[in-house]
């Protein structure tokens, strides 16, 4: 029945995709079934890409800094967990305040999610993780019912809900405000708020962290015509489409693109409808903003927030901001 229903939601998002006569696009979501999850993994630990080691040394560095100041017991909520992988810097931190941890990672990507929470579990017993299959504001939800049914006061507790990666880049500007918005309605004075935040900087480093030598970003984008295939009956030739990822100057962001080789016509079975592409025609996959110190004093005080702690690298590439209701 799930299963169905998010079947569907990719069809028919590709349908109205791939139809748009001005600029076919497919959602970003849909590049994180298990395969693109697995790739995005390897993205991370690119040379090029700079944004997730510059975050790991940074949270390994602060992480201290970063907790503290919090009385109360930290329950741990991340938005877009993945791997998990930069969330065990702060378990480390928090387990010498506290003996018993919960941490609800939340992802879209179930079977990733599945593995990774049976791997912590396993390695941290301290750590009581539940994973939630879901998106973010329903997850968050889902939390509350899930505390709520072991005898947890949320008002007794401190709830830390993390989104790193740059992810609220992925937003565009109006929606990563009213998403902010939103986790704001969702908790209370206490509670707080840590988000990664991409700077903006040299164009060249930049493209390059969306270009990396070794093709995973390649990959990773173009895996979402293999899904289409797989998922919908697509006869995408993967050989006759390319990735291509810039940083468009006006937008302040990245943008990624898949473009057709040559003028060539793809059928998707289960639509039952043939899709035209020109030469270098583009479906647009996904955008990554580029924050500057403004734009993020500015975002977050339209939200209802304000900075509590805010810590950076040495080169002033990435932003960890650590913020409270205002
Ligand atoms: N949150 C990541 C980022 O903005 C997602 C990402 C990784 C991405 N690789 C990408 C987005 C390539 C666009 C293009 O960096």
């Amino acid at each position: 029945m799930f299963l169905d229903k998010s079947k569907n939601e990719f069809k028919n998002d590709v349908l109205l995709g791939l139809s748009d006569p001005i600029q076919k696009s497919i959602p970003s979501k849909y590049l994180y079934d298990a395969v693109g999850s697995e790739l995005f993994e390897r993205i991370t630990v690119q040379p090029e890409y700079y944004l997730t080691r510059t975050e790991i040394k940074i949270l390994d560095i602060h992480a201290n800094e970063l907790i503290k100041d919090i009385p109360k017991e930290i329950i741990l909520i991340e938005l877009g967990s993945g791997s998990s992988k930069k969330t065990k810097f702060l378990f480390t931190e928090i387990m010498k305040k506290q003996n018993q941890l919960y941490y609800f990672p939340i992802d879209i990507s179930f079977d990733f999610l599945n593995s990774v929470v049976t791997n912590l579990q396993k390695s941290f017993s301290n750590v009581i993780v539940k994973g939630i299959p879901d998106d973010y504001i329903n997850g968050i939800n889902h939390c509350n019912n899930i505390l709520f049914e072991n005898n947890v006061e949320i008002k007794s507790v401190c709830r830390l809900i993390i989104f790193l990666g740059s992810s609220i880049g992925n937003f565009e500007i109006g929606d990563a405000r009213n998403f902010l918005k939103d986790i704001r309605l969702q908790i209370k004075n206490g509670d707080y708020l840590l988000i990664g935040f991409d700077l903006e900087k040299d164009v060249p480093l930049l493209e390059s962290a969306y270009n990396d030598n070794e093709g995973v970003t390649s990959m990773f984008n173009l895996n979402l015509l293999n899904r289409i295939n797989k998922e919908l009956g697509g006869n995408f030739s993967i050989d006759n489409f390319s990735h291509h990822s810039f940083y468009n100057k006006d937008k302040k962001r990245i943008e990624m693109h898949i473009l057709s080789n040559k003028k060539q016509q793809v059928f998707i079975s289960s639509l039952n409808k043939q899709f035209y592409f020109e030469k270098n025609e583009a479906i647009h996959t996904e955008n990554s903003y580029k924050y500057s110190l403004d734009d993020i004093e500015g975002i977050i005080k339209r939200a209802g927030f304000s900075m509590e702690k805010e810590f950076s690298d040495e080169n002033n590439w990435y932003k960890l901001a650590l913020l409270k209701p205002k």
